[in-house]
């Protein structure tokens, strides 16, 4: 047998550090083979040791009585059953060994691990459980256990080991795997805290043991002190509190941390719960015999006189100088109900013996105040009890004491175990937390006794793609308004719309009696003017507002019917910047519009009619608002009304439609279904775009630009435009350039950019592999440009913008827009801020650097010369 009984170390001082190497080289060896031990194995030699613990419960007991002369021989037997009994109820179907837990849908498995060599120091208040108790979690972990007994308790501990081991032994528990050390020196608890070879420090213990092994500089798990208070409210059951308390305070005569020792009453209902106490066999003390032994059990500065822990009534009555009789079981010592008495009282303190403290309260915030003073000497973070039915007063205890266990309507010291009146974990290890000095309040477990490694796996998001319920277009599409039932429809748009009669135009395949028309809005629209929209929408009580015009008109309507139907919601708190759109803090309403929206696009280029985003200028900054709640009910795409277009609009908008196309394309959500857009929608522009812009009267052109435009939107309101569109907004809003030509400006240089290696990847688990410039090439292929190689073929495709972009004249820089360079060297900062800022740019394959913004910028306005 490898047994757990060595001699105690020989006094010269290198062969006593040999000797404590030895247990830990021991112990080292015996968790190499732990390691190794599978799950089966383990669970069988927990078993066993069990068994051999409930076997030996009673002997175990009559040692420990006989070693610390203190304690309550029944009691000890019924710790040495929760040590094993209760904690295998709780071990036997857990999983301790490889794959512990796995969470399918988070794609996590939790591996469980050994710690190495476990140095415990056991209390002298429970030390045969104590050391059931961790053998066998330790045993469960795959843990070897060096156990460092109180000096008082070395040899029923080392009895307990041994038996433990021997029976593990037999079932495959490697030799060693408990080790006692039985030298009583305070130097061997240092020496090994400090051990290279112990890798973990269990403590249970005084605040001195917690204090030095949490200052040893390892890994610990330290417990400490208790000093339990309990209140007991006036609508308790008062015949269950007293005999809950009496079984818990008689409990191998108090020499357990979670005992309760002091207990403030209701003083509605003193009298009763101290006669039941009498009743029950409890002795009141008289104030002179209260104070006498109080002088007895503490030193002058408080410490607890050793020889008092764990005694009976008689004897203790004996030692104070008063009689008691063997049929009393605790003595109630009355305390004051005044605070301050109440705190400089002897008493306050843990009373590890059939001693416990009375208080009269007289209100509940006084009583709570009462046992939260009690846990302030030495009892934070351990145990209290509260006895109440009117749950508000439990409430009111539970928020306000500072213990990681907080008992109600049960005894606190079989009750803390866990197990008996409850389901906590059983233990005879009880966190403190912090204000204990433990890292935890738990009933700690085998779990707190691995190290538990995280496997997770990847995880690719799923895609989607949504689209507007109505879309209708080619010429004559305006037809379908007649299918509106609004009542009160409010059309918005702008003065120049206005003037052209298109709104009367509108108006004439309106059934409803009233329509209000508001063409306040005006070209990047501020929120002053959705402001008055919204006054306007209100003050007609409209059901439905009909959008016409260009992006501004379609963008402001869609802030309008948001702000309108959750005016508490903000521009501010909707716009904060996010990193992944499925996590933003941003939350829009996702409610039933009250209000239908329906676009009709003036314009071929924003998208607006079909997108999730409305871009509104807030001073000399444009903020974009993005969430499917913003979708249009309906989308009507005429190119009819576009045929009035100027060349420069046909032109700004058109580029814009092919950059959502071409953003969308290579962004980090793009996927085959948006793919198929930004395909069509680029063939259709790269055709159509220079014929509309030659002849605005060319209706086929018209048709096929307005239905690229809305394609291209569909593309983007999935995939999201990208780093273009982040710099074009500042600069738009800035120097008063339309959205289209800012975007212009950029195009040539961000398909390059986007197209080079980058020098950061952006992080997205969808976007496994950085495919931008193979995409470009794809869609040259595609639209038959020619090319032999991808590069080629790419080049292609950047040629071909380049001439689009010739062909309807677009300025190629900042300075033909006519921004000095002076004005753009000012605003600099600023625009890379902002750029970098813009939600757009979480979608761009390649993360720009600030410093690659601001060459971005720097080209945009100077064209790279
Ligand atoms: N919500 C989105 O998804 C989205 C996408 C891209 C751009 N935008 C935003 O849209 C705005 C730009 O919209 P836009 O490019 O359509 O321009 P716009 O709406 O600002 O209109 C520009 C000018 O063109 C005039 N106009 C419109 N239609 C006309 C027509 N048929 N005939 C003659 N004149 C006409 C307007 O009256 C206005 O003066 C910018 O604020 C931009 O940031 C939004
Ligand atoms: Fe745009």
């Amino acid at each position: 047998m490898a047994t757990a009984t060595k001699e105690p170390p020989t006094p010269t001082d290198v062969e006593w550090a040999d000797r404590l190497d030895g247990f830990v080289q021991r112990a080292q060896e015996a968790s190499i083979a732990l390691r190794k031990l599978d799950q089966e194995t383990v669970d069988r030699i927990v078993w066993a040791m069990t068994v051999a613990g409930l076997e030996n419960a009673v002997e175990l007991a009559e040692l420990a009585m006989e070693e610390t002369h203190f304690g309550v021989l029944e009691d000890k037997v019924l710790k040495n059953y929760i040590a094993t009994e209760f904690l295998y109820d709780y071990l036997k179907d857990k999983k301790s060994v490889g794959v512990i837990e796995e969470d399918r849908e988070r794609a996590l498995q939790y591996v469980a691990e050994p710690i190495g060599v476990v140095l415990a120091l056991l209390p002298i208040t429970n030390p045969t459980s104590t050391t059931l108790f961790k053998s066998i979690v330790c045993a469960k972990t795959r843990n070897a256990l060096i156990m460092r007994p109180s000096p008082r308790a070395v040899r029923c501990c080392r009895r307990a080991a041994e038996v433990l081991q021997e029976a593990g032994e037999a079932v495959g528990l490697p030799p060693d795997s408990l080790q006692v050390i039985p030298d009583p020196s305070l130097e061997v608890s240092q020496y090994l805290f400090h051990h290279p070879g112990v890798d973990f420090i269990w403590t249970t213990g005084g605040p001195k043991a917690v204090a030095a092994a949490n200052a040893a500089g390892k890994p610990c798990l330290s417990v400490g002190p208790g000093n339990a208070p309990v209140y007991v409210h006036r609508s308790a059951d008062i015949r269950m509190a007293v005999m809950d308390i009496l079984i818990s305070k008689t409990f191998d005569a108090s020499v357990i941390c979670p005992a309760e020792q002091t207990c403030v009453i209701d003083d509605a209902i003193y009298e009763q719960v101290v006669e039941e106490f009498r009743r029950m066999g409890a002795r009141l003390l008289t104030d002179e015999q209260s104070d006498a032994l109080a002088a007895r059990s503490f030193t002058d500065e408080g410490k607890v006189q050793l020889d008092v822990l764990g005694q009976s009534c008689v004897n203790l009555a004996n030692m104070a100088g008063f009689e008691a009789t063997d049929a009393d079981k605790v003595l109630l010592a009355p305390l004051p109900s005044d605070l301050d008495a109440l705190a400089s009282h002897p008493f306050i303190a843990e009373k590890l013996m059939p001693v416990m403290g009375l208080v009269s309260s007289p209100s509940v915030e006084h009583g709570i105040r009462a046992c939260e003073l009690v846990t302030e000497h030495f009892g934070l973070g351990h145990t209290s009890a509260v006895y109440a039915t009117d749950s508000d007063v439990i409430d009111r205890f539970a928020l306000s004491i500072r213990t990681g266990r907080i008992l109600v309507n049960a005894p606190t010291a079989v009750g803390a175990l866990g197990g008996v009146y409850n389901s906590m974990t059983p233990t005879f290890s009880l966190g403190c937390g912090t204000w204990g000095g433990s890292n935890t309040t738990d009933n700690t477990n085998y779990r707190n006794l691995l190290n538990i490694k995280t496997v997770s796996r990847r995880q690719t998001p799923s895609q989607w793609f949504r689209v507007p319920s109505d879309t209708y277009f080619n010429p004559g599409a305006l037809d379908n308004l007649r299918q509106l039932t609004a009542s009160r429809p409010l059309i918005v748009t702008d003065r120049w719309t206005m003037a052209r009669g298109v709104a009367e135009e509108v108006r004439h395949y309106l059934t409803a009696g009233a329509v209000h028309v508001y063409s306040g809005i005006e070209p990047e629209p501020t929120e002053a003017q959705i402001r008055s929209g919204i006054e306007e929408l209100e003050r007609f009580n409209a059901d439905a507002i009909i959008a016409l015009g260009g992006g501004s008109v379609m963008d402001a309507a869609k802030a309008m019917r948001l702000f309108h139907e959750s005016p508490q919601l903000s521009v501010r708190g909707l716009s904060l910047p996010f990193l992944d759109p499925r996590k933003r803090i941003a939350e829009f309403p996702q409610v039933e519009h009250k209000v239908r929206l329906i676009a009709i696009p003036t314009t071929s280029g924003t998208g607006s009619e079909v997108s999730p985003a409305a871009v509104i200028s807030v001073g000399k900054r444009k903020i974009t608002l993005i969430d499917y709640s913003l979708v249009p009910d309906m989308a009507i795409v005429d190119p009819n009304l576009t045929l009035t277009m100027p060349k420069e609009i046909t032109a700004d908008t058109g580029i814009d439609a092919l950059t959502h196309a071409l953003e969308a394309a290579v962004s980090i959500f793009a996927s085959p279904f948006t793919d198929a857009f930004c395909i069509q929608a680029a063939n259709l522009i790269f055709t159509a775009l220079p014929r509309a812009y030659r002849d605005g009267s060319d209706l086929e052109a018209r048709t096929s630009m307005h239905n690229a435009a809305t394609i291209a939107g569909l593309a983007f309101s999935n995939a999201f435009v990208g780093l273009n569109h982040a710099l074009a907004h500042p600069v738009g809003a800035r120097f008063g350039i339309a959205h289209g030509r800012a975007n212009a400006i950029f195009l040539p240089h961000v398909l390059r950019y986007n197209a080079s290696l980058p020098s950061k990847f952006m992080p997205a688990p969808g976007y496994s592999a950085y495919v931008a410039p193979e995409k470009y090439a794809e869609i040259a292929r595609i639209l038959g440009f020619g090319g032999r190689t991808e590069e080629d073929r790419r080049e292609r495709l950047f040629a071909h913008v380049d001439e689009l972009l010739a062909e309807v004249d677009e300025p190629r820089t900042l300075a033909d827009c006519g921004v000095s360079l002076k004005e753009f060297e000012k605003a600099l900062p600023d625009l890379a801020k902002a750029a970098f800022m813009d939600p757009s740019i979480r979608t761009n394959p390649r993360i720009p650097m600030i410093r690659e913004v601001i060459e971005l910028l720097e080209v945009g306005y100077s064209g790279g010369a």
